[in-house]
């Protein structure tokens, strides 16, 4: 029988933990992977974006995971919309960030990448979210972008019909640093949170999306040019407006 997953929590059950290195007095890690060499892109102000009103109840209610969608283009204000629902940060303290979403000790472990196909003003390439200064980092222009990711996500070939997909990179250390081996639970636990706040936000302006964890992990530790093991990338989700 399989106990890979009994394993997983009998291991990360408290008596088992080892000394984490905040309790060791290691520093904490850096709240963001930096981004030096990249071209940065300005995004619209969390609170300049005014979309018509969609209550929370009919989000909710009308949510689905949207696999067609529309050729038309995302707007940036969209997409930042998208980006501050999921990752924003609402605020900073010296040792963590408070943000749109929760996350075990406010360690918030992901970075947030995006495959970006047919978004106004953006030419399609690979990008990242800098969650921290509210900007985009343009990684490489890529115009087989959605193609390349449809690919990596064992050919699930209605990916390269999205405007942009989210990835997020999980960086473990930013959590176990504080919670040693139980961090491991909290990283995917965090990882549902944001993807639902997607969902949410998606439908607030009239786009789908869905969640995609069947891919090649390898191949799409590549595409990102991440290394699986201090950056891992676990969840992604295409975004589209809905037809
Ligand atoms: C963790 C997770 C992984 C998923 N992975 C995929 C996927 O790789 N491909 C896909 O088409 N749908 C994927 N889905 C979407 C589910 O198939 C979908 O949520 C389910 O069919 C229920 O439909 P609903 O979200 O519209 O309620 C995933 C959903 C979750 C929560």
């Amino acid at each position: 029988m399989n106990t890979i997953g009994q394993d997983f929590l009998e291991l990360t059950k408290y008596p088992h933990l080892t000394e984490s290195h905040k309790e060791q007095g290691v520093p904490c890690p850096p709240l963001e992977v930096p981004e030096p060499n990249a071209q940065l892109i300005s995004l619209p102000a969390p609170e300049s974006l005014n979309f018509s009103a969609v209550s929370v109840q009919a989000a909710i209610n009308n949510r689905r995971s949207r696999r067609k969608f529309s050729s038309a283009p995302l707007g940036l204000a969209e997409l930042t919309w998208l980006l501050w629902a999921t990752q924003g940060v609402q605020e900073q303290l010296p040792h963590a960030t408070l943000r749109t979403v929760p996350s075990a000790g406010a360690r918030h472990p992901f970075e947030t990448y995006l495959a970006v196909a047919n978004v106004t003003g953006l030419k399609p390439g690979l990008y990242r979210y800098l969650a921290l200064s509210h900007q985009l980092a343009l990684l490489r222009a890529n115009e087989n972008i959605g193609r390349e990711l449809a690919a990596a996500c064992l050919n699930q070939k209605w990916i390269a019909n999205a405007a942009a997909s989210f990835i997020w990179v999980a960086v473990p250390y930013r959590t176990t640093w504080r919670y040693s081996e139980r961090g491991w639970r909290y990283i995917f636990l965090d990882a549902g949170h944001i993807c639902q706040n997607l969902y949410i936000a998606c439908e607030a302006i009239g786009a789908g999306c869905c969640a995609v964890d069947a891919f090649d992990d390898d191949a799409l530790n590549a595409l990102l040019a991440v290394d699986g093991k201090e950056q891992i990338a676990l969840y992604a989700a295409p975004v589209g407006y809905k037809i």
